[in-house]
């Protein structure tokens, strides 16, 4: 089983977009995929029609008051499962520090998750004990970063804290969300940054067809197959398959 995160310390950067498409190909490639949504905003949850079942399902998973099994749900694709969340994962900090080994947790319950090939976790923006554990867990920190000066500052922060922190710097790797290739920044950033090994060579540019994954409450592939956005998901699928699986 392989634990990738889609992660960036910032919010808005294309991190559901990309778990939810993701998640998709790998199960139409015929792996056994999981989505766990980590992030109280509820959005892969909300693309893939899940929702908790239980009062404050999310903590409980970190409280063992539940199973990581007994979450897991059914989307509505073959060889796609979620784990979706709720407002008390508003509260996995909170939550985790109370625990021993709070820094593990997650680690720990993914355990418990073997029988998938691919555990996508869908994670909220920041640095906090849940990206601790976050951090521990995964096998890979799949960052979408938007080429901007800001969104370049945040990665770098990131690649600070794992080296203060102690780890795995390689596991991190990127790629770009939403370029518009009509802005010179964004043009000048990724040629920066294309020397940086980290970077996928494949990149999502910003279209309104993700955008209107939205609208149609569904990943890009069941309403735009055939779509330029479609292929850039596949595309970046392929290199992200070659590199982390
Ligand atoms: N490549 C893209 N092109 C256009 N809009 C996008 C793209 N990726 C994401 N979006 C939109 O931007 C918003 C934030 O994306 P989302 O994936 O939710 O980001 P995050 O999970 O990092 O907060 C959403 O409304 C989403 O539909
Ligand atoms: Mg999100």
């Amino acid at each position: 089983m392989v634990t990738i995160a889609l992660y960036n310390l910032k919010g808005g950067v294309g991190k559901t977009a990309s778990a939810v498409n993701i998640a998709y190909l790998a199960a139409a490639n015929g792996l056994k995929t999981l989505v766990w949504d980590l992030d109280p905003q509820g959005s892969s949850s909300f693309f893939m029609h899940v929702s908790a079942e239980t009062k404050n399902e999310s903590r409980k998973l970190f409280t063992d008051e539940l199973s990581v099994k007994e979450a897991v749900q059914d989307a509505a694709f073959e060889n796609l499962w979620v784990i979706p969340s709720d407002m008390s994962a508003r509260n996995a900090d909170l939550t985790l520090d109370g625990l021993k080994q709070s820094k593990k947790k997650l680690k720990s319950l993914l355990g418990g998750l073997k029988q998938f090939d691919l555990v996508i976790l869908d994670c909220p923006p920041g640095i906090s004990l849940l990206h601790d554990n976050v951090f521990n867990a995964a096998d890979w920190i799949l960052m979408p970063n938007i080429p901007t000066t800001l969104s370049i500052r945040s990665y770098e922060t990131v690649v600070a804290y794992f080296e203060e922190s102690g780890y795995d710097q390689s596991k991190i790797k990127c790629f770009f969300s939403m370029v518009d290739h009509r802005k010179n920044l964004h043009n000048e950033v990724m040629q920066q940054f294309y020397k940086d090994k980290v970077f996928f060579k494949n990149y999502i540019p910003y279209l309104s067809d993700v955008e209107k994954m939205g609208t149609h409450e569904q990943p890009v592939f069941e309403y735009a197959n055939s779509s330029y956005a479609a292929q850039c998901y596949r595309d970046l699928w392929v290199e992200i398959k070659k590199t982390c699986l």
